[in-house]
């Protein structure tokens, strides 16, 4: 999309209605044949926009791209979202955002993409990416501090995750140790962190985030370990991947405003309020071993997994799949 069609598009928002040729020609400094040219060129891309001689143009609806300009016009992030960069295809948006991590790139640089062709997951898996509707995304974070603070980034971006959800589609996300975000227990979002340090220091963090949106059905690989789903499937309603992208970024950037003055202890206590395990008895079990059984103790400054066991003693887990008893 060209400065042009994202500046015209600025203009429909600002106006909410008829935009006139001569307004759009004033605000761009354009003749009516290059505005007309703009205009065919956005409805190529599916925008249905009408034209009524003596009023002007009018945006009847909007396609669901991923676009900077449609991300940026719901954005009020001042860190988050600086740089933009939207793409088609990716192998991976965290392996994109690393390397412009690497290159030197401007903390709050945003890495989107529409599919990815080797999404990754943790534990090594592969993170299922078609094109057209979900959200993958790859946030670069220098917070400086600990390597062993770094987790902390993730629980961050859960609870940015599960606040969008919440003011999108109303429902009411839970989020499941260490990382993934449930809507009626089933998983919604992944997130997976990827940092550079050396001993003594943070040079920057990844935040790897990818939500189901308007995923079908038939669209989710058919060998899922755990029940997935998407806010389409639980609601009924599509979801504009634009406006979500953006109230997520915003949220985020408040969580990392907060996190940056505050500290840890902010998100920390919201993160556990939005447990699915806040209040309960668990288990956690590695590899079919069940290693640790008790009440959710809530998290420590490094990310493990608290449990109190029957005697008072605290079981710190650094790994482990949790079932909610
Ligand atoms: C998980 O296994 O739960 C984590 C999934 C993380 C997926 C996201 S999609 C955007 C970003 N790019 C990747 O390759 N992975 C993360």
């Amino acid at each position: 999309m060209t400065t042009a069609s994202g500046a015209i598009l600025r203009l429909f928002r600002e106006q909410d209605g008829f935009v006139s040729g001569e307004t759009i020609s004033r605000e761009l400094h354009v003749s009516r044949t290059a505005i007309w040219k703009q205009i065919n060129g956005l409805r190529k891309l599916g925008y249905v926009i009408e034209a009524v001689p003596s009023r002007g143009y009018y945006l009847k609806s909007a396609p669901d791209v991923l676009s900077v300009e449609e991300i940026a016009a719901h954005l009020n992030a001042a860190t988050i979202g600086k740089h933009i960069i939207c793409l088609g295809e990716a192998a991976s948006t965290n392996s994109d955002a690393f390397r412009l991590a690497e290159q030197g790139a401007d903390e709050g640089t945003v890495v989107l993409a529409d599919s990815q062709r080797s999404g990754k997951g943790r534990m090594g898996r592969v993170w299922s990416s078609p094109a057209g509707v979900n959200l993958y995304c790859s946030i670069i974070l220098r917070p400086g501090g600990m390597p062993n603070e770094a987790p902390q980034l993730t629980f961050l971006s859960a609870v940015a995750v599960a606040r969008a959800i919440e003011q999108v589609s109303g429902l009411n996300p839970e989020i499941k140790w260490p990382n993934d975000v449930l809507i009626n227990g089933n998983k919604v979002a992944g997130l997976l962190n990827e940092m550079s340090a050396e001993t003594d220091g943070i040079n920057f963090v990844i935040l790897g985030i990818g939500v189901n949106l308007n995923m079908t059905v038939e669209q989710f690989p058919a060998d899922l370990r755990n029940p997935a789903t998407s806010l389409l499937l639980e609601t009924g309603r599509p979801v504009s991947r634009a406006a979500f992208t953006a109230v997520m970024l915003n949220e985020l950037d408040r969580l990392y405003r907060d996190f940056i003055s505050h500290g840890f202890a902010p998100v920390r206590e919201e993160w556990q309020r939005r447990c699915n395990a806040h209040g309960r008895q668990l288990t956690v079990s590695d590899g079919g071993t069940e290693i640790a059984r008790g009440i959710f103790a809530g998290i420590d400054g490094s990310g493990a997994l608290l449990v109190q066991e029957t005697d008072g003693t605290i079981n710190r887990i650094l790994s482990g799949d949790v079932r909610v008893l």
